[in-house]
């Protein structure tokens, strides 16, 4: 089954052609990373016009490039929510005309589904039952997959997302749009014991996290060195700063794997990339008898392919849109 996905929920466009939910025949992206960089973070009206811009020529490119042509499509397939609104609508738009201009069922799928599911792609053996530790820029959960389309949430972010919590630091510190890679070459060669930062506790659910009380200590250091002329170790804080993600984050994962008795665990997500990360959920994951599947980075930040991953065990589960589809800015997993 051939499934044509698109995903324009914040500052990627892109559209991909997925055989079977695990064969990737074309994957072409268009990031506008560039043009927020400008501004320090994604601009949503900007990110809607280059979205409307772009994603026609990337339907005809991801078609072209798995040498397909648009009667060889079976279903269409497209991130609803959560994301920025105004972005999410170009894609559900597009989507809707294609699916009824083609004739083929619409597939509507939840942006984190398909980060999860990115790495059915990578790993052809990887089924549920697993954990599912999603880090990105607009979220941060834990998630308990039981099936493919059967999950619950273990625990989530009360406030920001890791991914925000790198971007933010790393824009008051001068570097560029997306902060995060940049911050993780500014931490090689850093003491990640330098600068103490909080590690949050969270009330009510010890699987909760929390990133912002981080966040603000991180950039009142950065303040107070500059209002005291004090010279600051970028490298060290940006070290110090990723130490203290990371703890928020594996922790927790290994716990929740420990409470529902899963031995697997896969991460996803554009943070997922972050060495500093990687590292740690290895070391603890080996520690703990756990197996960890950790996507490629190209498989981690945004892209059209995981959507069609995911839209193929939606659709077997019965899941369809109609012309009546709508895009949610917040949307439970
Ligand atoms: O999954 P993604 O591409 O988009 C969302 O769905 O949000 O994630 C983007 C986030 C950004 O916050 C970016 O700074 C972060 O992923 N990111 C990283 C790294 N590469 C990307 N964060 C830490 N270390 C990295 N190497």
């Amino acid at each position: 089954m051939n499934i044509l996905a698109f995903e324009s929920s914040c500052d990627e466009t892109a559209a991909a052609v997925v055989r079977d939910g695990r064969q990737v025949l074309s994957d072409a992206i268009l990031s506008q990373a560039d043009m927020h960089a400008v501004y320090g973070g994604v601009v949503p009206e900007i990110a809607s016009r280059k979205h409307v811009e772009a994603i026609a020529g990337l339907a005809d490119k991801a078609l072209a490039d798995a040498g397909l042509r648009k009667t060889d499509v079976d279903a269409v397939a497209v991130t609803y929510g959560p994301g920025l609104i105004g972005a999410l609508l170009v894609g559900v738009n597009f989507a809707k005309s294609a699916a009824l201009a083609l004739g083929r069922p619409l597939i509507p799928v939840h942006h984190l589904r398909g980060h999860i599911a990115a790495n059915y792609i990578a790993f052809p053996e990887l089924e549920p039952p697993f954990l599912a530790l999603c880090i990105s820029g607009g979220n941060s959960m834990i998630v308990d997959v039981r099936d493919y389309t059967d999950m619950t949430i273990m625990g989530a972010t009360r406030d920001d997302a890791a991914g925000e919590c790198f971007d933010k630091i790393a824009r008051v510190l001068g570097l560029p749009y997306p902060g995060g890679k940049p911050m993780q070459e500014l931490a090689r060669g850093g003491g990640d014991g330098k600068y103490p930062l909080p590690r949050a506790k969270v009330a009510g659910n010890p699987l909760d996290m929390s990133f912002s009380g981080l966040k603000t200590a991180a950039v009142n250091l950065i303040h107070n060195a500059g209002q005291k002329g004090e010279a600051l170790d970028r490298s060290s804080l940006a070290a110090s700063v990723a130490a203290a993600i990371s703890e928020e984050l594996v922790p927790r994962a290994i716990e929740a794997a420990r409470r529902q008795g899963r031995r697997v665990l896969a991460a996803a997500g554009g943070v997922a990339a972050n060495e500093r990360i990687r590292g740690d959920l290895e070391r603890a994951c080996r520690d703990n008898g756990i197996r960890l599947y950790l996507p490629p980075l190209r498989l981690c930040g945004d892209n059209g392919a995981m959507i069609g991953a995911q839209a193929y065990y939606e659709y077997q589960a019965g899941v369809r849109g109609d012309a009546s589809l709508n895009a949610y800015a917040n949307l439970e997993i």
